[in-house]
């Protein structure tokens, strides 16, 4: 099978990741695949926080916590050692289709590196409320950017669950 084709069959989401940090130089290499991701009408407009430090990821992680309504004490995140948080500008038409196609190109490039991933969501939520931009303006976000989604990387021990079945009756032909 195409390696591509494989990797996108093969990747799946990852709930427990271990204490393994993923090399900068790793991370680097995830973050370029997603910045080549299509984007309307050329603009690449959507942007990458990288978080690794662990004061800042639980700042993240309790507000997404909080947000998602989760008691204290549970981590949205699965223990992941890099958040990479995906925004775009409210101001471009494509901002969120955009957004979500650099995501699916950071988790398919962690995947054919062997870095486990998983989308987690609220990151609009986040963005958009006093504590959320508080951090975006640490890493010099500029005002209007909005949340798509955290690709949330690290190693993990567990084996990846099987996919599930695909669907019947989502292709429609003549
Ligand atoms: C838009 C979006 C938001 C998601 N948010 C979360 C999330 O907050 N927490 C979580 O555990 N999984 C989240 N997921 C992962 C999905 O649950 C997962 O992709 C789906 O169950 C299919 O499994 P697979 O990725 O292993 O194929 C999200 C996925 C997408 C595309």
């Amino acid at each position: 099978m195409n390696e591509i084709i494989k990797a996108m069959k093969e990747r799946r989401s990852c709930r427990s990741f271990n204490s393994l940090p993923v090399p900068d130089a790793i991370i680097d290499e995830i973050i370029e695949a997603g910045l080549y991701a299509a984007n309307g009408r050329g603009t690449q407009c959507a942007v990458v926080v990288v978080v690794k430090d662990e004061e800042t990821k639980a700042k993240i992680r309790d507000l997404n916590r909080r947000i998602g309504g989760w008691d204290e004490g549970f981590d949205p995140f699965y223990g992941a050692a890099c958040y990479l948080w995906v925004l775009a500008p409210k101001d471009n038409p494509t901002y969120i289709y955009d957004g979500s196609l650099v995501m699916g190109n950071l988790m398919l490039a962690a995947h054919a590196l062997g870095v486990s991933s998983i989308w987690i969501h609220r990151a609009k939520e986040e963005s958009e409320c006093e504590e959320g931009r508080a951090i975006l303006d640490e890493f010099g976000v500029p005002e209007g950017y909005v949340g798509i989604g955290h690709c949330a990387i690290g190693y993990s021990d567990a084996e990846p669950a099987a996919p599930a079945q695909r669907k019947e009756g989502r292709v429609f032909k003549k």
